[in-house]
């Protein structure tokens, strides 16, 4: 039994996720938590909303609120939605709370005691009308290389150019259309990664050995281009401050850190909320988990547009502060999931998001498909086809109707208890080999965090069920050997509590519903092992159960072209 920490990529605090979204960091790092609680580890699984920076301030201001207020009613808002999806955070907080602010703050001082951060000069555009200082693409005007009048100060959407705001002809404020914008001297804090290149690579070479391609290769690509020094202060109103006693002038302009630097800090900021949430009488040490903390296993999970900020800027601003915070040892990236092909799109509104999905259907469903189909070797497409047939054939078909199926024959054969008679046989030997062998399979595709092919065990392990039921049809041979058929409802019965176990990371809420089938004692942390004798006696004869009510409603023709109207379809 080892101690894993496990984090999940913050998501911004602006406006509902998508399903891509989810896939790609909450609900893998949940599934994940979930199956090492249950295999008895202690498990830490930390998330939090990223609540700074400039789309947050302008989101506030549409919203007419203000920012702090609208901030707290998001959060509220997202949180109810991951409650809503079953993600069993351990804390989930947020990254303006005073501890990440306290933490950021000594982050930064002691980067600054190791000479790893410097004070430069830089000169950037202010709007006199906004009175403030616009990030590049908070910049809009006229493309020099193509025309395109919407190009942004940092590149230009139409040819893809890079550009310099002070390339764009016409200049304006994205904020207020203002043209009355002017170029000033300012000064920022600089965080020095070149000095730390050296390091990092040591450490990629070190941890990178472990991780999937996906997120070994764009940590090395970035290295290999060479750890730019970054500039780590904004001005904005809305952020951590920079420290007074250490840079007075900085503070006194009113200067807040970049929110990448205080984002991923979070994580540690939020495990320190976690700490100081604790109800009275437990203790809970949030130092042990990221303080030389050489005992604990670190796991990432993230989109790969997040890596390089995990892999090598977080790890070079840890490394930085000569302290010895525990870093990432295992980095789980995704690729996209797209909706028929094209992008889920937030601004064009383009997909399913979590509030939607979970309004449609609940939300067994859309864990199920979406890790079932999670991108992990490569990008993967949303359509509603696949979905409904996967919730149809796997869930309903699969695993749904097999469990009402069992239970409501034997309870009109046998009545409310699981039915003794006849000891194992030879089909009872050989479902044993299948399902221990299954079982392993899934066990090893958990633990390597392979997502996609620990389902499609899953469904093996569902399927198995299905053909020894079909062999034995214990509907015939009711007609001819009550005990035989008792032996093959028993039987099946146990299949339905391991289905229990194997399935809650997946599908929490309906795994508790079959294993709530079942009057035991509660063992929710109980595992099956592949000792395929315990696997298929957890429930004895004399058991009493229930019928539970169905467990997955299939998506019918009419639905399916309801939701395609709705969501739209095919472009
Ligand atoms: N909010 C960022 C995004 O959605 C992710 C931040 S992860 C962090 O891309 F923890 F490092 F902050
Ligand atoms: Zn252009």
């Amino acid at each position: 039994m080892a101690r894993h920490l496990i984090t999940s990529a913050l998501p911004y605090i602006n406006g509902i996720k998508h399903l891509g979204n989810m896939v790609g960091s909450m609900l893998p790092a949940d599934v994940y938590s979930r199956y090492m609680r249950q295999r008895g580890h202690d498990v830490l699984y930390i998330c939090a909303t990223d609540e700074h920076g400039t789309p947050a301030e302008l989101a506030a201001k549409d919203a007419g609120q203000s920012v702090d207020a609208f901030c707290a009613e998001q959060h509220d808002a997202q949180k109810a939605i991951y409650d809503g999806f079953g993600l069993a955070f351990d804390h989930f907080g947020r990254s303006s709370s005073q501890q990440n602010v306290e933490l950021t703050q000594h982050f930064a001082r002691k980067l600054h005691e190791n000479g790893f951060i410097e004070e430069r000069a830089i000169r950037q555009v202010y709007s006199n009308a906004d009175e403030r200082f616009l990030p590049d693409r908070y910049i809009v005007g006229t493309c020099p290389h193509c025309g395109y009048d919407k190009a942004r100060g940092d590149q230009c959407e139409n040819c893809t150019r890079v550009l310099d705001p002070t390339d764009l002809i016409d200049a304006r404020s994205a904020i207020s259309g203002s043209s009355d914008l002017e170029v000033r001297e300012t000064k920022h804090l600089f965080l020095l990664q070149s000095k730390l290149q050296g390091e990092v690579e040591k450490f990629i070479d070190e941890a990178g050995e472990e991780w999937p391609t996906l997120a070994s290769s764009i940590a090395r690509k970035w290295l290999t281009e060479g750890l730019h020094d970054r500039s780590i202060t904004r001005d904005l109103d809305w952020g951590v401050p920079v420290p007074a006693d250490v840079w007075p002038d900085l503070a006194a302009e009113g200067k807040v850190f970049y929110v990448w630097f205080d984002a991923p800090i979070e994580y540690i900021g939020s495990t320190k909320e976690w700490a100081d949430a604790a109800p009275d009488g437990e203790v809970r040490d949030w130092k042990s988990w990221w303080y030389e903390a050489d005992d604990v296993r670190y796991t990432e999970f993230m989109a790969k547009d997040n890596v390089p900020f995990h892999s090598v800027m977080f790890p070079a601003t840890q490394l930085g502060t000569r302290e010895p915070w525990k870093k990432v040892d295992f980095l789980k990236a995704f690729n996209w999931l797209n909706y028929y092909g094209g992008k889920f799109s937030t601004s064009q509104q383009r997909g399913i998001f979590t509030d939607a999905a979970l309004e449609l259907l609940p939300a067994d469903y859309w864990r199920y498909f979406l890790i079932a189909n999670a991108p992990e070797s490569d990008d993967t497409s949303f359509t509603w086809e696949l979905f409904s047939s996967s919730v149809n054939k796997d869930l309903a078909d699969t695993l749904g109707n097999f469990v009402n199926r069992v239970l409501s024959f034997s309870r009109k054969r046998f009545g409310d208890e699981v039915p003794a008679g006849a000891e194992a046989g030879e089909a009872e030997a050989k479902l044993g080999e299948d399902i221990a062998r299954l079982l392993a399979e899934y066990e090893g595709h958990m633990e390597a965090l392979q997502f996609r092919k620990a389902a499609a065990s899953l469904r093996a392990l569902w399927s198995a069920g299905n053909s020894y039921l079909e062999e034995k049809a214990p509907w015939l041979e009711i007609k001819t050997d009550k005990d035989a058929a008792a032996l093959t409802l028993r039987t099946a019965m146990n299949l339905i509590h391991l289905y229990s176990v194997i399935s809650e990371p997946f599908i929490p809420s309906s795994a508790k519903a079959m294993r709530g089938a079942f009057d035991l004692a509660d063992d929710t942390a109980l595992w099956v092992t592949q000792d395929e004798a315990k696997a298929l006696s957890s429930v004895p004869a004399g058991t009493s159960f229930t019928v539970p009510p169905v467990l997955f409603a299939k998506i019918t023709e009419d639905d399916l072209a309801a939701y395609k109207d709705r969501f739209g379809g095919e472009e």
